[in-house]
């Protein structure tokens, strides 16, 4: 299901639906441990959180001492994430704010965002503000996407003519959000170039190599139909019998670092 509106407290469920089938926890460990290098206690700030999925996904790999700040303006997604928080041992805080209004107080050894700012008209100046609250030598992350990528990499079998009409329909509607000053479909792409424009070092793009793959064998199969259903209901029905697809997101995830020039350039 295509996001409609910018009400995310209504779309809890969309969210946990589509993070169950959206990193292989193999590949998060080796960004983490052997790319981003991420092995001494850090503080980390979450642009847009939501019910801080990411959140309980760094912790657990990072050492103890870490802490993670979650910034959303959903109020329902923060209620959410301090149930699921609240009984760990992990230090955190969730602030309810407008990321475009928010000025951290302190600063971070990395400020991460999952899939915030295609949905921000005015991200570079998320951007920013997350370059903004890192120490030097800190690092940036963006995980986005860009929706070409993501469309291409839908398949189900049985409604190839569906998926192609469904191209034309998607790329008239992206076309239009561009226009008329909304979203931007090709942000997850566009990322690398803004941080080398406000002056991080260091970029070094990757593509999540998750594929979610759905069949009638499977042994979650009922419960993960029903996910996918919701999710692709303009193509597919809840009358639809065996579902065999393969959804490949290829989400863009972006690093920099800040250095001396980084404040140049803000
Ligand atoms: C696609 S969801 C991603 C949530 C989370 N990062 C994840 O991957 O599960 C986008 C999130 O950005 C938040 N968001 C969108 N615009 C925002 C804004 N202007 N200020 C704060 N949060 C915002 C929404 O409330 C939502 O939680």
């Amino acid at each position: 299901m295509e996001m409609h509106d910018k009400d995310w407290d209504g779309q809890i469920e969309y969210l946990k639906n589509t993070r169950d089938y959206f990193w292989n926890d193999d590949y998060f460990e080796f960004l983490v441990h052997s790319v981003w290098k991420l092995n001494t206690p850090i503080n980390i700030i979450d642009f847009g959180c939501g019910y801080g999925y990411l959140g309980l996904k760094l912790l657990k790999l990072l050492p103890e001492g870490s802490s993670y700040t979650g910034i959303d303006i959903g109020t329902d997604l923060l209620t959410e994430a301090n149930r699921l928080f609240q009984n760990t041992s992990y230090k955190y805080e969730f602030v309810k704010a407008d990321l475009l209004e928010y000025e951290p107080y302190q600063k971070y050894d990395l400020a991460i965002c999952q899939a915030p700012l295609r949905h921000i008209p005015q991200y570079e100046k998320v951007l920013q503000k997350m370059i903004s609250s890192v120490t030097l030598g800190g690092k940036v992350v963006c995980v986005e996407v860009n929706r070409r990528l993501e469309n291409a990499g839908l398949y189900i079998q049985g409604y190839e003519s569906e998926l192609h009409k469904n191209d034309e329909w998607l790329h008239q509607r992206w076309q239009h959000e561009v226009d008329s000053g909304g979203r931007d479909y090709l942000l997850g792409a566009k990322i690398p170039i803004l941080m080398e424009k406000y002056g991080l070092i260091d970029i070094a793009v990757r593509v999540n190599d998750y594929a979610e793959y759905i069949s009638p064998k499977q042994k979650d199969y009922d419960l993960h139909k029903l996910k996918f259903l919701e999710e692709h209901q303009n193509i597919l029905d809840n009358k639809a019998d065996d579902v065999f697809a393969l959804n490949i997101r290829s989400m863009i995830i972006t690093c920099g670092t800040k250095s001396q020039i980084t404040d140049e350039n803000l």
